[in-house]
């Protein structure tokens, strides 16, 4: 254990997110516009793919250097076979104040009334499930094959009743597609003990057709569920943290709006991410990785890859969301920006 690391703007390593794999039974438009994600799309081969105790050997090596929350993302992480047997490798896990690591997956909930309880006894801790709307019809159409909402909800249910909570939903919202459901999923999900949360439509990748003009900035979201449902400010819960927390006046529970695009939060942003082949990202818009895999397979030891993870780290510079706004619209990137369904959230 190494004690504290700082990147190159002081920020430490916190929390590390897993993709497991880059495929996904849904196809939302602003993360794999089905155009694109055809069944030619070039997904990754089994090969390719990290096994769960090269995906463990990593993350203890992370955790050494100081993680304390792990999440798992996909595409769609229910979709990986046996997912339960990695987290329970996860669970063993020991943070460097010797607790247990915080552990939660990002699903689109299809799958989770079957896993629920499974993934609770594997050891996850929570799970934040992604709800884009409560009507059935914007529903179908935003995840596009047509997978109805009743499902998602039982699985919400299903995670509840399995003790994997307090839940988290989170909505993306685009301006002109799904903003009148803004009201109505606070209105189902105030008082349940859900933390419904509001994201601003992000420019990841480079295939969502992303523009301006779809995004729907957070403080109106906030002013729009404030005039009928009265809301007040939180302090946040974590330095750092993605999601910004109001509370409802009468004392039912609390939403979130994550901002990345209004009021970007890259000042404390102490999240890496690990791809499903074992690439370091050091932002979620970064269009290249540090290959983890060589060092894997090529016999390094423990120590030679605890190394190579914080010497990587403390170069990180990454603020992308907070240099977006300076930027040239179709200058965003100097390469091609990696897939939110590569990465995940
Ligand atoms: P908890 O609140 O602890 O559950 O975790 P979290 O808010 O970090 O998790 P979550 O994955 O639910 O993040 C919510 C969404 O925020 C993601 O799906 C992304 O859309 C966005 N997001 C998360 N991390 C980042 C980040 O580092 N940068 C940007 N720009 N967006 C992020
Ligand atoms: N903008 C904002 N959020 C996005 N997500 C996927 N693509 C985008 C985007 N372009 C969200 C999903 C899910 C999480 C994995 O990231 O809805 O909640
Ligand atoms: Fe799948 Fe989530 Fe991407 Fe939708 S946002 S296509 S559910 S990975
Ligand atoms: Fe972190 Fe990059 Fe997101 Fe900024 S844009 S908060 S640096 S992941």
């Amino acid at each position: 254990a190494t004690g504290l690391l700082g990147d190159a703007l002081g920020r430490p390593l916190r929390d590390l997110r897993i993709s497991v794999t880059d495929r996904c039974n849904f196809r939302c438009s602003y993360c794999m516009p089905k155009s694109i994600f055809d069944k030619d799309y070039p997904y990754l081969p089994h090969s390719a793919l990290l096994s769960f105790e090269e995906i463990t050997r990593i993350a203890r090596q992370f955790v050494a250097h100081g993680v304390q929350k792990v999440r798992l993302t996909g595409g769609e992480p229910l979709l990986r076979k046996n997912i339960e047997i990695l987290i329970e490798q996860l669970a063993a896990l020991r943070t460097t104040e010797g607790r247990p690591l915080d552990i939660t997956l990002t699903t689109n909930g299809s799958l989770l009334q079957r896993k629920a309880r499974d993934l609770k006894a594997a050891g996850l801790r929570r799970v934040t499930v992604s709800l884009d709307g409560l009507d059935d019809a914007v529903f179908r159409a935003m995840n596009d094959v047509d997978f109805p909402v009743a499902d998602v909800l039982r699985g919400i249910e299903a995670a509840r009743e399995a003790g994997l909570g307090p839940v988290k939903i989170n909505m993306v919202v685009k301006r002109g597609t799904n903003e009148h459901e803004i009201l109505p999923m606070a209105r189902h999900f105030k008082g349940t003990g859900a933390v419904l949360r509001f994201i601003e439509y992000m420019d990841v990748g480079a295939t969502n057709g992303w523009r301006m003009d779809e995004v729907m900035p957070s403080a109106e979201v906030v002013q729009l569920i404030h005039r009928e449902l009265p809301l007040v400010q939180l302090d946040p819960s974590a330095p750092g943290e993605t999601a910004e927390r109001w509370g409802y006046a009468d004392g039912s529970g609390e939403i979130g709006v994550i901002s990345s695009v209004t009021q970007a939060f890259c000042r404390d942003c102490n999240r890496a991410r690990l791809s499903t082949e074992g690439k370091l990202y050091l932002c979620l818009f970064a269009t290249q990785g540090h290959d983890l895999k060589p060092l894997v397979r090529g016999g390094a030891s423990d120590a030679e890859l605890a190394s190579a993870i914080a010497g990587i780290w403390q170069g990180r510079d990454d603020r992308y969301s907070e240099l977006r706004a300076s930027m040239p619209p179709d200058q965003s990137a100097g390469g091609r920006r990696i897939e939110m369904s590569y990465i995940g959230g």
